[in-house]
C-alpha cells in the first residue's frame, strides 16, 4: 500500500487538535505547553480545547504562552483537524466528524472495538493505537504502556503503604524494633519492576514472582529476591519480550508456590499479564484466607480480570480480614506527569512521521505495523474485531 499523506489545512500548515478527555476519572492530556511548543517548532499549529490541561495542572494560559490556539469546547473544529491527539477514544459522533486522511492518535482501546474500528475505516481516518506499539527499541521513546506503567508500579506501592496497618521499613524505636514489610510483587514487567523499586526505596523486603528467565536478574539489580517459578511444570513460552499464557496446571502449582509466600507477605502488588488474553488467576479466595489480617493487595491487573480473585475495579473490598484495592487509572492519580511522559511519547511519533518535511502515514513502517489500525479507508486489525463484525477480507486486506 503507498504511503498516504494528511492533508494540510488551506495554508497548507497541519493543525493539530488536542481536546478535552470526556471519560470519568481520566485527568491526563495528550499534550502539554512543552510538546505544545515542540509541535509549533517543527511548523504544526496546535488547537487545544479551553481546560483539556486543567485536572492535569496545565493551565489554558500555559499553552497559550507556548503557542497554541485555545478555544472554547463549540468552537472546536473537529472536522478540520489534520491531526487529533487524545487519551482515551474520542465519542463515536466526534470520530464521524473527523475528515477523511486525518490521523488520530490515542489509547484507542481497539480490542473488539467494532463500532470504533469501522468508523475509523468508513471515515478514512488514519488511527494510531497507542497500546498497540510494537516494543522495539527504535518505538522505545513513544512507548507509553511501559511510561504509563511505570507510573502505575509507583502509585501501587503508595496506596498500599498508605493502606496498610504497619510500617513498610524497619525501625529502631525506644520502644523496641519493628520489622520491615514483606512486599510480594507478581508480574516483574514494567510495572511489576518499578513496584520492586518503589517498595525497596520505602524499606520493604521484597518478594518477586515471574515465569520469564530475564525477569530474575532485572528484580536482583534492584534488590528484589525472585521466586523461580515452579520446577515440575514447564514454563510458558515467550514471544517478543511477552510470556504467553500458562497451562492450568502451571497456574495450579504456581497457586500453590504462592500460598506459602502470601502467608508471610504484609503487602501484595499484583500486576501479572498477557497481552490480550484476561490476568492469569494467582490468587484464589482461599489462598487470602491464610494471609495476615489486615495485609493489603493492590492488582494492577483488575481491568483484565485480575490476578487476585475478588478484586473490583476501582473499588477497595475486604475479604478474610485483607484488602483488596482493585487499582484502575493510577495514571490519572499522578496526572501531571503522566500527561508529560504521554505527551512526549506522542510527539516522539509525530516526529517520526514528520521526519521527511511533511507527515507520512506508512503501513509498511515498523513502527505502524500492528498499531496503524485504520488507514486509506482500510481496517487493517480485522483480528481485533468480533468474529462476526471482520470486514470480508476483500475489503479489508491487513
Ligand atoms: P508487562 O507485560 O510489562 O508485564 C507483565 C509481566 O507479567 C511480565 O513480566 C510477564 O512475564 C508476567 N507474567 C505473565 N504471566 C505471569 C504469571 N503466571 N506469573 C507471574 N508473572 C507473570 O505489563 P505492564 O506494562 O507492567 O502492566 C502490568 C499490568 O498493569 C497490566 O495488567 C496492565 O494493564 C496494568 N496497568 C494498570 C494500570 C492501572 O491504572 N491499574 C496502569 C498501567 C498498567
Amino acid at each position: 500500500m503507498d504511503p498516504v499523506h494528511a492533508g494540510a489545512g488551506g495554508d497548507g500548515v497541519l493543525s493539530v487538535l488536542v481536546p478535552c478527555e470526556r471519560r470519568a476519572g481520566e485527568r491526563r492530556v495528550a499534550a502539554t505547553p512543552e510538546t505544545i511548543r515542540a509541535l509549533v517548532a517543527v511548523g504544526l499549529a496546535p488547537l487545544v480545547e479551553a481546560g483539556a490541561g486543567q485536572p492535569a495542572g496545565y493551565g489554558d494560559a500555559l499553552y497559550t504562552e507556548a503557542g497554541a490556539r485555545v478555544v472554547a469546547a463549540d468552537q472546536l473544529d473537529w472536522a478540520g483537524a489534520d491531526v487529533v491527539l487524545t487519551v482515551a477514544p474520542p465519542a463515536a459522533e466526534q470520530l464521524r466528524q473527523l475528515k477523511a486522511g486525518a490521523l488520530l492518535v490515542g489509547l484507542l482501546e481497539p480490542y473488539g472495538a467494532a463500532e470504533r474500528l469501522n468508523l475509523l475505516a468508513g471515515g478514512q481516518v488514519s488511527a494510531v493505537a497507542m497500546e498497540l506499539l510494537p516494543r522495539i527499541s527504535r518505538a522505545q521513546s513513544m512507548d507509553v504502556l511501559s511510561s504509563q506503567a511505570n507510573i502505575a508500579g509507583y502509585k501501587a506501592v503508595l496506596l498500599a503503604a498508605a493502606a496498610l496497618d504497619r510500617y513498610v521499613p524497619m525501625l529502631m524505636t525506644a520502644a523496641g524494633t519493628i520489622q520491615p514489610a514483606r512486599a510480594l510483587v507478581l508480574g516483574a514487567g514494567v510495572a511489576g519492576l518499578q513496584a520492586v523499586a518503589t517498595a525497596r526505596r520505602l524499606g520493604a523486603v521484597v518478594y518477586v514472582s515471574d515465569v520469564r528467565p530475564a525477569a530474575k536478574e532485572q528484580v536482583a539489580s534492584l534488590g528484589g529476591r525472585f521466586i523461580d517459578p515452579p520446577a515440575e511444570q514447564e514454563r510458558p513460552a515467550e514471544a517478543g519480550g511477552y510470556a504467553l499464557a500458562a497451562s492450568e496446571a502451571f497456574l495450579a502449582a504456581q497457586r500453590q508456590q504462592l500460598s506459602e509466600q502470601l502467608a508471610l507477605a504484609d503487602l501484595v502488588i499484583c500486576t501479572a499479564q498477557v497481552p490480550g488474553k484476561p490476568a492469569p488467576r494467582l490468587i484464589s479466595d482461599g489462598m487470602l484466607a491464610g494471609m495476615k489480617p489486615g495485609s493489603v493487595i493492590v492488582d494492577l491487573a483488575v481491568a483484565q480480570g485480575g490476578n487476585c480473585e475478588g478484586t473490583v475495579p476501582g473499588e477497595t473490598v475486604w475479604r478474610h480480614g485483607v484488602q483488596l484495592i482493585g487499582a484502575d487509572q493510577l495514571p490519572s492519580s499522578v496526572a501531571n506527569h503522566a500527561s508529560a511522559l504521554y505527551a512526549r511519547n506522542l510527539l516522539a511519533l509525530l516526529k517520526h512521521l514528520l521526519a521527511s518535511g511533511e507527515l507520512q502515514i506508512d503501513p509498511e513502517d515498523p513502527i505502524l505495523a500492528g498499531c496503524l489500525i485504520s488507514h486509506g479507508g482500510r481496517c487493517l486489525r480485522p483480528d481485533l474485531l468480533p468474529a462476526a463484525d471482520a470486514p470480508a477480507p476483500s475489503l479489508a486486506p491487513v
